[in-house]
């Protein structure tokens, strides 16, 4: 039998070959192994079951270790054929990358919390009572139709300034800002904003702007001057200029609109900036009294016999194509991947 054992073990290559070896052997019903030990062993008179006994097991031992050799082998054959070529290149992985408006915003955060400003943030469904009238915009107010607004459809039956609306700029969180902390305050706060505009290569109904306030004893149009031009310089190079110009807002006196230098000419004159030397880019002002006049309501520390401050808006959509040279809004709300892949 063992030559037998010897014969059968000699092409166990494969997995499937080990087992048909196993089973012809060791099977539990009809396997080799169970036939000679029912035929041989427990039928054995007594005087010879030791030694029939002694020779199985070595049987069964060869049967065994033929076994675990052919496993072995077999076992690294099979791994031989699913081995993997470290030589291949890999599967490319994509990164995703920062949108440019999230890029500039990050920037202008960044700009803004190395001289102190906190950042916060407000809802873009918003009550005509922080959009507008606590702003100083009365109800019927010429400056509310400058404003193009989107209202909430089914609100008429409400008062006026629960009446609510897809807030058309930031400003609204300048309010809620002061209700919710005494001075002094600096913060800036971007955001999504609509507008009832047309969309075009220079428009779109959904645009982004940073709010900034600062609220102080003796904060002055100096400072106001001096943390505007920091941020242009910080934001387009230290050659650039601002100037101010006079402007008109509900919610702050004086009101200014603000120009830099044009990054693209250094002033010169070019296409990008009409050729006048000068792009506008934000409109800002001092806190009017009548918007400390609100936040007083709930907060009286905002005295404005006591304190002051100034309040700017810009677009961060604006200051985006500028900075990586975008000729159209509608590329930064199209989702397009051959855009977007730009600024990875
Ligand atoms: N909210 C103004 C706008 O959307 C910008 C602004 C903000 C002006 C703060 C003055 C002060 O045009």
């Amino acid at each position: 039998v063992a030559a037998e054992v010897d014969a059968s073990a000699k092409a166990l290559a494969t997995p499937d070959a080990v087992e048909a070896f196993r089973l012809h052997w060791l099977g539990r019903k009809q396997g080799r192994l169970k036939a000679i030990s029912d035929a041989w062993l427990k039928s054995a008179p007594v005087e010879a079951k030791k030694l029939i006994g002694q020779r199985f097991n070595v049987l069964k031992a060869a049967i065994e270790t033929r076994l675990e050799t052919a496993g072995q082998a077999s076992h690294t054959h099979a791994l031989d054929s699913e081995r993997i070529d470290i030589t291949l290149p890999g599967t490319e992985r994509k990164l995703g990358a920062e949108h440019p408006l999230i890029k500039t915003q990050n920037e202008l955060l960044a700009i803004f919390a190395r001289i102190g400003f906190s950042v916060g943030v407000g809802p873009e469904v918003e009550t005509d009572y922080y959009n507008f009238e606590s702003l100083n915009f009365p109800p019927g107010h010429p400056a509310r139709d400058t404003q193009d607004t989107l209202v909430i459809a089914n609100q008429e039956r409400r008062p006026l300034r629960d009446r609510l609306l897809m807030r058309t700029h930031t400003s609204p969180v300048q309010i809620k800002t002061m209700e919710q902390q005494p001075p002094p305050v600096r913060i800036v706060i971007p955001g999504k904003v609509h507008r009832n505009d047309a969309a075009d290569a220079t428009h779109s109904p959904i645009f982004h702007q940073l709010e900034g306030l600062c609220v102080d004893t003796n904060i002055t149009f100096a400072d106001l001057k001096g943390t505007l031009d920091y941020a242009m310089k910080q934001l387009f190079g230290s050659s650039v200029k601002t100037r101010f110009f006079p402007s008109f807002f509900p919610f702050t006196e004086p009101s200014a609109d603000v120009q830099i230098s044009c990054p693209f000419c250094g002033g010169k004159g070019c296409r990008k900036c009409k050729h006048s030397g000068w792009i506008e880019l934000l409109g800002c002002g001092m806190v009017d009294p009548a918007v400390f006049g609100f936040a007083q309501q709930k907060q009286p520390a905002y005295d404005p016999k006591k304190i002051s401050g100034f309040a700017f808006g810009m677009g961060i959509d604006r200051i985006a194509m500028m900075k990586y040279g975008i000729s159209d809004i509608s590329l930064m709300y199209s989702g397009d991947l051959r855009f977007l892949e730009q600024f990875a």
